[in-house]
């Protein structure tokens, strides 16, 4: 992978890639009047980001017609389905999702592939985030995927190569890192613009309490799987979060690339562990990495999931002429003060506003690039504190750190890896 600013920019790839509605690939939307009046769209991973990111798929075009859903467990789907069916009761035709569109189990995003969706939204754990790309792209669909975009460096980087061949098919990809779809877009564009000169030092922080931590080991139902015990609790899991860092964290790690233009820092460090006993799970709960770049900036990215502490999700950008921050609203002290005043618009509507204007005009937009490099910075920082190492960009792109299991069945055993334990677990 590339890491010269220029390789990758969004708008230079829009400009090289307009291309006429006509020639896209939809195969199985009869014609251009039809794609134009009505874009029908799947589910894949029917939780409570997927039902909300569906919903704002909905509002956000009245064209979008919910036609598909797919999850790994039936009543996942069917709670799903209920609330939006409410929800859009008033207004017919929204959602038609009947019983032979609804698809179950862990191939359920494969025969969701086979329908004629024109647009598919991923939001099924992170781990399966690489597979369900590569279903999608394989079937010509165009994609909203959200965050992160993987467990490990090899599968990071599978995707990577999947977003590029979804570019080559001239399939949309917008990326759930929702904050570069919101109004901070002015304040990284005054970063950009060099209102506070040179960026010398990033801070960076996603503090805040446990997501989703472990249940009691009681509630565990008499006879079920290894796998199923581990996708009902996802979270805690690294082969399916990538942790704290990488499933939550990684909305910061990729603020502070946006801030950096998306040039990979060369190397990290970091510390982490586990303060609040999680039995049964393996992922950290806080990690601090201290990332550097060849022009000798630093960034620390400081992540924290323990409760009773002080919270802070916020970036603090130091410039050679003043500070940038999103701390309280979006602002700039020093030299040129600055202060947002604009609309607060809602980013998680605007993110599918811009891809159902991309999938509409022909002009295919491809965050691919960046959203997997953030990803893969992310995981970086997670590999540093779980072994205690340095790791460089260098090693990133070719690392075998390949967590998710080969084969997967709902009815395996699969022992959960240790915890990493720096100084001992070794780097790949
Ligand atoms: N952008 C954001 O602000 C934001 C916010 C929350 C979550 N997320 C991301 O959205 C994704 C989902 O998170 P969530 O909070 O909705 O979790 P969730 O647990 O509420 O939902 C996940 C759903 O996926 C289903 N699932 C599990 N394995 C599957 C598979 N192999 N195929 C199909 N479905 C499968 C689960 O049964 C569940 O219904 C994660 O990647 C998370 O990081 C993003």
């Amino acid at each position: 992978m590339n890491t010269t600013p220029s390789d990758f920019s969004r708008r230079d790839f829009l400009k090289a890639s307009s291309v006429a509605a006509g020639t896209l690939a939809f195969p199985s939307v009869s014609s251009a009047q039809h794609r134009a009046d009505r874009i029908k769209i799947g589910l894949v991973g029917c939780g409570g980001r997927g039902s909300g990111a569906a919903n704002n798929a909905l509002e956000a075009d009245p064209g979008v017609q919910l036609v598909a859903m797919a999850d790994v467990f039936p009543e996942r789907l069917e709670a799903s389905l209920n609330g939006l069916s409410a929800k859009y009761a008033g207004t017919p035709g929204r959602i038609d999702v009947p019983k032979e569109r609804q698809f179950t189990g862990l191939d359920a995003y494969k025969q969701m592939m086979q329908t004629d969706i024109d647009v598919v939204l991923l939001a099924a754990p992170p781990g399966f985030r690489p597979l369900h790309f590569a279903a999608a792209v394989e079937a010509g669909k165009h994609i909203f995927c959200e965050k992160p975009m993987g467990t490990d460096a090899v599968h990071a980087r599978s995707l990577l190569e999947s977003a590029r061949q979804a570019k080559q098919k001239k399939l949309s990809v917008v990326a759930g890192f929702c904050w570069r779809y919101s109004n901070r877009r002015s304040l990284f564009e005054k970063i950009h613009g060099g209102a506070i000169g040179e960026v010398r030092s990033l801070y960076h922080t996603y503090l805040t309490g446990p997501v989703k931590p472990m249940p009691a080991a009681e509630t565990r139902r008499e006879g079920m799987s290894d796998v199923e015990w581990q996708l009902r609790n996802w979270m805690n899991f690294v082969w399916l979060s990538g942790d704290g860092l990488v499933e939550q964290a990684c909305h910061s790690v990729d603020k502070m690339l946006w801030a950096m233009k998306d040039v990979a820092p060369l190397r990290c460090t970091a510390n982490g562990g586990r303060q609040v006993p999680n039995p049964g799970g393996n992922i950290f709960d806080h990690v601090t990495v201290h990332y550097e770049w060849a022009n000798g900036v630093r960034g620390i990215m400081a992540q924290r999931q323990i409760g009773g502490c002080y919270n802070d999700n916020s970036d603090y950008v130091t410039g050679e002429k003043g500070i940038a921050t999103t701390k309280g609203g979006l602002s700039i002290s020093g030299e040129t003060p600055w202060k947002y005043d604009g609309p607060n618009f809602e980013m998680y509507v605007h993110e599918h506003k811009e891809l159902y204007a991309s999938v509409r005009s022909g002009a295919a937009h491809n965050d691919g690039e960046w959203m997997c490099q953030s990803t893969l910075v992310a995981i970086m920082g997670r590999m540093a504190a779980a072994t205690g190492q340095e790791v460089t960009w260098e090693h990133m792109l070719k690392s075998q750190d390949n967590i998710f299991p080969s084969t997967l069945r709902m009815d395996m055993d699969l022992p959960v890896a240790p915890m990493g334990s720096p100084g001992k677990t070794k780097l790949v």
